[in-house]
């Protein structure tokens, strides 16, 4: 086998590794391998996206959810979130507020609520589609049929973001109840592609029971699944969560896992999460630094903010959208970037924007 750093030049080259490649490049890891790794990364990133970040504005709509992920805070069985919707009148009001501080994605995130039908879901898309036709929608509201995809995206959705979490089946079953699999969430990602969305999958780093293994196989189901937008972040404990005594991911094994992705996938929309902002108060400049080209503020109204509490210590939960934007501004200026206002796309779908 080829040395790490003979590795790294092949992935770039061919964009494919063996599994075998994975787990020893991942294992075998160092701070030099990293450095290596990022430079090259930022290579890609300033070839398609310059030194521009995009940016979208997130608006947590609702954080009831039928579902019960054991790492997550607004799990159905904890009792102690306190629960909250917007209303469409409210979400339009995040929009209108996003727009005037230069957002032209916005993102509408949730739990698994059924209190939005298709009827209500396809009604909010349509109204901001309308009234912000410059404007690209994402939606990041879980698993659906595709005729309910189809609905959305015919209503005016542009892109969907669903994490696949894990590949790897077992390890699905480790943080998911059993009546959620890696298969199903698999099936949705296909689907969410095959109708013509720009499609975000994503998984936790550094998660409970999560091995170098683990990772290998998110990155080849990344690559066969060629999506437009990859989110990861480390996972962080919640307080009432079966896993609120495991250890969180490291922000330097979520940094390379971004540099790895931003050289398999040069062109990729890949965020610096708040979660990695959450465990390093410079996560999200390191995230940068090592491939990012997107930041998801937050655009929900400040009385909702604490609640959408996916994990402890969230940060921005206390700061108006405006005083986020400019203190994005002045972090990624410092390391030589600048926000983009546009609806920043994936570059094949609207060559125009390259
Ligand atoms: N730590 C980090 N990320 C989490 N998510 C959910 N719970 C946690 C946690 N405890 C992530 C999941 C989900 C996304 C919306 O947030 O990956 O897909
Ligand atoms: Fe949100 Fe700094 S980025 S307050």
């Amino acid at each position: 086998m080829d040395s790490l750093y003979g590795i790294v030049d092949r992935l770039e080259e061919t964009s494919r590794l063996t599994r075998e490649e994975w787990i020893f490049l991942i294992r075998g890891r160092s701070a030099p391998l990293a450095e290596y790794l990022f430079q090259k990364a930022r290579y890609w990133q300033h070839r398609y996206y310059g030194n521009k970040i995009y940016t979208r504005g997130l608006i947590e709509f609702t954080n009831y959810c039928k579902n019960d992920c054991y790492y997550c805070g607004i799990r159905r069985s904890n009792p102690h979130a306190e629960r909250y919707r917007l209303t469409k009148e409210e979400i339009l009001e995040c929009c209108r507020e996003g727009y005037g501080l230069g957002f032209r994605t916005f993102v509408l995130q949730g739990g698994e609520d059924g209190y939005f039908t298709q009827d209500k879901l396809e009604d909010i898309v349509r109204s901001i589609k309308s009234a912000y036709p410059d404007c690209a929608i994402t939606l990041s509201i879980g698993e659906r049929s595709k005729e309910s995809y189809q609905r959305l995206f015919q209503a005016g959705a542009d892109r969907y973001l669903l994490r696949h979490e894990t590949a790897d089946e077992v390890h699905y079953c480790h943080l998911h109840p059993p009546a959620l699999s890696a298969r199903s969430r698999k099936q949705c990602l296909y689907y969410l592609k095959e109708i013509g969305f720009q499609t975000g999958t994503g998984f936790m780093v550094g998660s409970p029971g999560q091995t170098p293994e683990h990772l290998a196989d998110d990155m080849l189901f990344i690559r066969e699944l060629e999506p437009h937008m990859v989110g990861i972040g480390p996972f962080v404990p919640h307080h009432d969560t079966p896993f609120a005594q495991s250890p969180p991911g490291t922000v330097e094994l979520t940094l390379f896992m971004i540099g790895l992705l931003r050289l398999m996938l040069p062109k990729l929309l890949l965020p610096a999460t708040t979660a990695l902002g959450t465990i390093d108060p410079l996560g999200r400049e390191k995230g940068i630094q090592a491939g990012a080209n997107v930041l998801m503020p937050n655009l929900s109204p400040v009385s909702v903010r604490k609640k959408y509490e996916l994990y402890d210590n969230k940060i921005c939960t206390g700061d108006e959208a405006a005083e986020c934007r400019q203190c994005l501004t002045r972090r990624i200026g410092s390391i030589g970037y600048e926000l983009a206002v546009s609806r920043g796309d994936y570059p094949s779908i609207l060559p125009e924007q390259r």
